[in-house]
């Protein structure tokens, strides 16, 4: 089926357009996330360097997000390169990999949709047919799309089981429409049960230092009218303590076979404030996140720029301007700290090194 008309299959899920292709123009179009809650500005653009710069800059952002805007900056590089030949083009998609390859470090959807589009547009290439590479590369870049709207589902009807009438789910991060093709990894799970009826309430944090709780969830929960808490980072702690949340759902920028998953700066404390007040703690995303290794150290962490912890996004001063900063983007959460994983295959549960890998292969 194309997949441009099987997108618009699922339009019911999406209520958020974060990202699409215009078919009429051949150009990519995303929801600036970095001025959001307080406008909603859509950027647009026919060069893949502009989305390489969206996605460093943080305008899109999200691993799943930032797979899809990679995997359609390529369809970009190939529609709109001049090459004549199949040689030329593909020095030209080389060259485009390169850059979108350079983007950000962690989110392992990045790789693995460039991994694909390449992979097909170097196939296409055997056949000498320059017009055929191209088409290729946007019909794969397109499926990418699709499969994450459908895998986002998915990983909601799986994750919604977990979920009981009445209960408080603690998030961090945003991992919803605004990281996703449109619906979202946990805040999808939340989302899912919202949409079955069940009466939930979210406890969100702020998510420093450029506050995709406080910004994005607070955005997205309040357009779907899911009663929400906004929190600070520091406080998970408390909110377990005092039994005030049931769960936590998080998100996964980068999860291995061993089960350790790479997420928002923060998340391993949220983790262990769940463990330590025995409230189970879930990991929500698709298989395409899953790198297949067995060696935390093959996870890297994205340092960014120390003005994002010395500033409130690069406004307001927090401090003195010269403060030495650390300020690593994700944290590893070990693997006995997680509950479950939820995919769009399932759920994954201890030992993760024997369910991740018959996930992948189911
Ligand atoms: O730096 P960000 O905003 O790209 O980090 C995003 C996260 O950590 C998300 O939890 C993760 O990418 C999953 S999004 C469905």
């Amino acid at each position: 089926m194309d997949p441009f008309k099987e997108l618009e299959s699922f339009e019911e899920y999406l209520k958020i357009k974060s990202l699409y292709w215009n078919t009429e123009k051949n150009s990519f179009v995303w929801l600036d996330t970095r001025l959001l809650p307080f406008e909603e500005v859509y950027r647009e653009t026919t060069d893949y360097r502009r989305v390489a710069k969206a996605i460093k800059d943080l305008e899109i952002r999200g691993a799943p997000a930032i797979g899809v805007s990679a995997a359609y900056g390529l369809a970009l590089a190939a529609l709109h390169s001049n090459a004549r030949t199949v040689e030329d083009l593909l020095r030209d998609l080389e060259e485009a990999d390169k850059t979108l390859r350079s983007t950000r470090p962690t989110a392992f959807n990045l790789f693995w949709a460039l991994d694909r589009v390449m992979g097909v547009a170097r196939k296409a290439a055997e056949r000498g047919d320059p017009d055929r590479v191209r088409s290729e590369v946007l019909l794969e870049a397109a499926r990418i799309h699709v499969e994450d709207v459908k895998s986002n589902i998915e990983i909601g009807r799986h994750g919604s089981k977990l979920i009981d009438n009445g209960d408080v789910i603690l998030t961090h991060c945003n991992t919803g429409a605004l990281a996703t093709s449109g619906f979202g990894t946990a805040l999808g799970v939340i989302r899912y049960a919202w949409y079955e009826g069940k009466k939930i309430k979210v406890i969100t944090t702020e998510t420093r230092p450029v506050l995709q709780g406080a910004r994005l969830n607070v955005w997205e929960l309040k357009k779907e009218g899911i009663p929400f808490t906004l929190i600070t980072d520091g406080m998970p702690g408390i909110v377990f303590r005092n039994g005030m949340a049931d769960m936590a759902i998080v998100g996964a920028d980068r999860i291995i076979l061993t089960g350790h998953t790479a997420n928002k700066i923060g998340t391993y404390m949220v983790a262990l404030a769940a463990h330590d007040n025995d409230k189970p703690f879930y990991v929500a995303a698709p298989t395409s996140t899953i790198q297949e290794t067995l060696n935390p150290d093959d996870i890297v962490i994205e340092i960014r720029d120390p003005d994002e912890v010395r500033t409130v996004l690069g406004k307001c001063r927090l401090t003195l301007p010269d403060v030495e900063v650390y300020n690593p983007s994700f944290d590893v959460t070990p693997p006995r700290y997680i509950t479950g994983i939820i995919t769009e295959k399932g759920i994954a549960y201890q030992p993760y090194t024997k369910t991740l890998p018959a996930l992948l292969k189911a």
